[in-house]
């Protein structure tokens, strides 16, 4: 069985992939439960992604069979965090912004799978119990600090 760390971390994207969602099935005159769920979603979104970036990612990257992913991890943050300031700064009723959030949510998908099917081998090859116990620790703490700033 996988590591709780792991498990925790796809608990979050399933978390995520439901928003994502429900934000594409809602319809574009709902404006209002749009920008509920997008709230929703950078309450879920920017912690676990700022915890994995601070604590997942940079452990990773110290070993030589697992630099190259990770860093690759990192990049494709970087790039739905690009998309995701943009999306924010969109009225919501905006045709783009539609265009815009499918864009998004195939970004995050196809970083989720990567991630729950590359990294999380290599993460559990390369790491072990007391690593990944301490990356667990320091994971949840920057998650739930991140979320705080939200309520
Ligand atoms: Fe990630």
């Amino acid at each position: 069985m996988a590591h709780q760390l792991l498990q925790i971390i796809e608990k979050d994207h399933e978390e995520i992939k439901e928003i994502l969602e429900q934000l594409e099935n809602a319809s574009q005159g709902a404006v209002k439960k749009k920008e509920d769920l997008f709230m929703k979603l950078k309450m879920e979104l920017l912690p676990h992604m700022k915890a994995e970036e601070k604590h997942f990612y940079p452990v990773l990257g110290e070993s030589k069979s697992s630099r190259q992913i990770s860093m690759e991890a990192i990049e494709e943050h970087h790039v739905a965090e690009m998309v995701f300031k943009e999306l924010d700064k969109l009225d919501k009723d905006e045709e783009r912004w539609s265009a815009k959030l499918k864009v998004f949510k195939e970004i995050l998908e196809h970083h989720i799978e990567e991630e729950e099917e590359e990294v999380f081998e290599v993460a559990e090859d390369v790491l072990d119990e007391n690593q990944l116990d301490e990356i667990m620790t320091a994971f949840n703490e920057e998650k739930e600090k991140g979320k705080k700033k939200y309520r």
